[in-house]
């Protein structure tokens, strides 16, 4: 259990925390339109895949129910002008598209004659479910992982893929705090700052703190050095989609320690809920990859780092090989290679 509450459904609207104010501040937001929900999503006032998908799920349920529909043809076309809305918010994490499709899904599926007001009701139901089933995801994901980590001592994580980023426990921190109390001592966690947002330096390292869990904070460019000196027997990080093949994009700066983990014998695993793959996608180089403002790389908490009208490129997520993925660890098992074939069985097996 955390202390605190990444998304909340209040009654009539949602009670975010606002994560561009941490770890200075902890302020909750009410979210009540879909409006200010795409706002949040957008400006990762809520950010992480899974946390992502349930929030646009409680904004298409704001944005619907605001509307005031009074049939279900209405209640429909309600709903699906506010899922067109709130999708393009962000392109990556494609737990926002699966949430959002399994709330149209549900709308869809209503025999004619449903009335609006039940209609809406089922909405509401299904934003709740997939709230609920993201807690259940992230226990199961957790439990599996944890038993990869027995015997490690250290670990490195990038960005901040726990409670923050997750309506539960978290995926890649999930697993890294339940291998920690299993142990209780001679276990150390490394989190990369992770430029340019810092989610490492800002939520990781404040969750840890949290936790009780040991942690050194690290910049991007010292986790080489780290594998190096052999301070870590893993790497864990989230996801924000993976391909069919495995393929699986995550914030940038993911690859490099891929890549860095091979060269020196360190096992990679990507943590992430089934939601969190798209099996429509054949392979990583399909997954749109987000870029974001100039801002966010010539400036460092409001304050300019380099000269004014500098060029910038800024893909805010790179997308992991497979084959430089040891396993992925969803709430189904733990996935070993190959993964087409073994994301496929999870699939069938999760229902
Ligand atoms: O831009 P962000 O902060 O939304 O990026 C988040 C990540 O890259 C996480 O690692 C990923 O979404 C997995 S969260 C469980």
């Amino acid at each position: 259990m955390t202390s605190f509450k990444t998304i909340e459904w209040k009654g009539r609207a949602v009670r975010l925390l606002d994560q561009t104010l941490l770890p200075g501040r902890v302020h909750y937001l009410t979210i009540r339109t879909e409006q200010e929900m795409w706002e949040a999503i957008r400006s990762l006032r809520v950010r992480g895949a899974p946390a992502i998908g349930v929030a646009a799920a409680y904004g298409m349920y704001l944005g619907t129910a605001r509307q005031r529909p009074r049939t279900l043809a209405a209640v429909r076309a309600a709903g699906a002008e506010v899922a067109d809305y709130l999708a393009t918010s962000r392109p990556t994490a494609v737990n926002l598209f699966w949430a959002l499709d399994r709330c149209r899904g549900v709308l869809d599926a209503l025999p004619e004659g449903t009335g609006a007001a039940e209609a809406l009701a089922r909405l509401h139901a299904e934003a709740v479910e997939i709230h609920e089933d993201d807690v259940r995801r992230c226990d199961a994901i957790a439990r599996h992982g944890a038993g990869l980590l027995r015997r490690a001592r250290g670990v490195l994580t990038h960005c901040n893929a726990g409670a923050l980023a997750t309506a539960g426990v978290g995926t890649a921190l999930g697993v890294i705090i339940a291998a920690a109390q299993r142990r209780k001592e001679g276990f150390i966690v490394y989190a990369d700052e992770t430029r340019p947002l810092l989610q490492g330096a800002r939520l990781t390292a404040w969750e840890l703190r949290q936790a009780g869990v040991a942690h050194r904070l690290i910049t991007d460019s010292m986790a080489a050095t780290v594998m190096q000196r052999g301070l870590v027997d893993a790497v864990v990080t989230g996801a924000d989609r993976i391909a069919a093949n495995g393929d699986s994009a995550n914030k940038i700066g993911t690859m490099p320690l891929a890549i860095c983990a091979r060269h020196f014998g360190v096992p990679f695993y990507i943590a992430a809920p089934l939601s969190t793959v798209d099996f429509a996608i054949r392979s990583g180089a399909d997954i749109p990859i987000e870029e974001r403002a100039a801002e966010e790389v010539t400036h460092l908490g409001g304050q300019p780092i380099a000269p004014k009208g500098t060029e910038v490129f800024s893909p805010a997520f790179d997308v992991v090989p497979a084959k430089l993925i040891a396993a992925i660890i969803t709430e189904a098992g733990v996935i070993r290679p190959p993964f087409r074939q073994g994301l496929q069985r999870a699939r069938r097996r999760a229902g």
